[in-house]
């Protein structure tokens, strides 16, 4: 497996990234233990997680999410070899959201505890946060990063206007930069990365990871008609959405390249996301052993021009 890198880091990544918003959600402790046992057993390393993550899910507070990955990590002694992304911003209650720099610091704490580790690979802010100026943010990071607490950051969900100002306070003030945006990207949600994201990474080498990757599930082919929608409790809720005429195309076309490939449409929608320049990996979740080992062989799967060219004019 081709490793690649993030940005301007030194985090060298497989090209699929193992999302973590189903531990404590749809994936209890075991079956999490048992995805994240085959995720890595295959040759990948990067997984994401978030402090928010799973507290939507009655009788969670958050937090879930990194503290089966922190459990598992410890369980396996694998901490070494794997880059994980958490991130910090989003509301838990009780006050505790924003970028504000003292709250980043006591976020962290809260991170790395359950985590079980001294270290986080790749530290995002989940969100833009108006009410705090980018450059405490910033220098809250460099900081943290002084201090050996993060290796490096980058953001999730900020505007090209916002990156840019930000890399601009971090290079006047000699502090590290952000190195990836993750973003939501898949082949049914094109146009919000596309229009102006993409361009703005690629130009400054910042690494780009997309989330809902398989539009929740849609783009694995499993959910048809409403009939199908019971086929996940926890997603099937939300796939009505993408059952439009450009949606049923995007499945067509993902089955066809699948059926010439030998492989899944799951895959299919994913070697997509692989083969874009400048995207340095797909994030998506599995909440069983059989999905994470489809997701996988994603990662060897090459798609030629004329697929990729298929795909996307289907989907434009
Ligand atoms: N930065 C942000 O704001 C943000 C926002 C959202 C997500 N994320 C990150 O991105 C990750 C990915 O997003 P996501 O998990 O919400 O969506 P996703 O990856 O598009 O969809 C994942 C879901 O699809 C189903 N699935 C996976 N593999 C399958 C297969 N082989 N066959 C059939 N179904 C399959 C599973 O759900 P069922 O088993 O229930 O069907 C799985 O939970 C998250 O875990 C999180 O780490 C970040």
């Amino acid at each position: 497996m081709q490793f690649r890198r993030i940005g301007r880091s030194d985090l060298l990544v497989s090209p699929l990234c193992l999302g973590g918003n189903v531990f404590g959600w749809s994936a209890d402790e075991k079956a999490s233990f048992a995805v994240l046992d085959a995720f890595a057993a295959s040759g990948c390393n990067f997984i994401d997680t978030a402090d928010v993550y799973s507290s939507w899910v009655p009788g969670n507070r958050g937090g879930e999410s990194e503290a089966i990955i922190g459990a598992w990590m410890k369980a396996r002694g694998n901490r070494a070899r794997l880059v994980v992304t958490t991130k910090v911003g989003s509301d838990l209650g009780e006050g505790r959201k924003g970028l504000g720099a003292a709250y980043v610091a006591q976020a962290v704490e809260a991170s790395l505890k359950r985590l079980q580790t001294d270290y986080i690979d790749l530290y995002l802010s989940h969100w833009e946060d108006p009410e705090t100026p980018l450059e405490e943010t910033l220098g809250a990071y460099a900081r943290l990063i002084e201090a050996g607490k993060v290796r490096f950051i980058g953001n999730s969900n900020h505007s090209a206007a916002t990156m840019r100002e930000a890399l601009a306070i971090s290079a006047r003030q000699g502090w590290p930069r952000f190195e990836n945006l993750q973003t939501h990207y898949n082949l049914y949600d094109r146009a919000g990365y596309e229009t102006e994201l993409e361009d703005y990474c690629r130009q400054n080498e910042i690494g780009v990871t997309s989330y809902f990757s398989l539009a929740k599930g849609f783009l694995s082919g499993k959910y048809r008609s409403a009939a199908d929608f019971t086929k996940s409790s926890a997603r099937g809720g939300g796939m009505a959405t993408y059952l439009d005429a450009r949606g049923l195309a995007i499945l067509d076309a993902l089955d066809r390249v699948a059926k010439e490939k030998g492989a899944s449409p799951a895959q299919v929608a994913l070697a997509w996301l692989m083969a874009r320049p400048g995207l340095v990996a797909p994030i998506a979740s599995a909440t069983s052993v059989a999905q994470v080992q489809d997701l996988v062989a994603a990662t060897a799967l090459v798609l030629s021009g004329e697929d990729i060219a298929r795909l996307g004019a289907v989907s434009a």
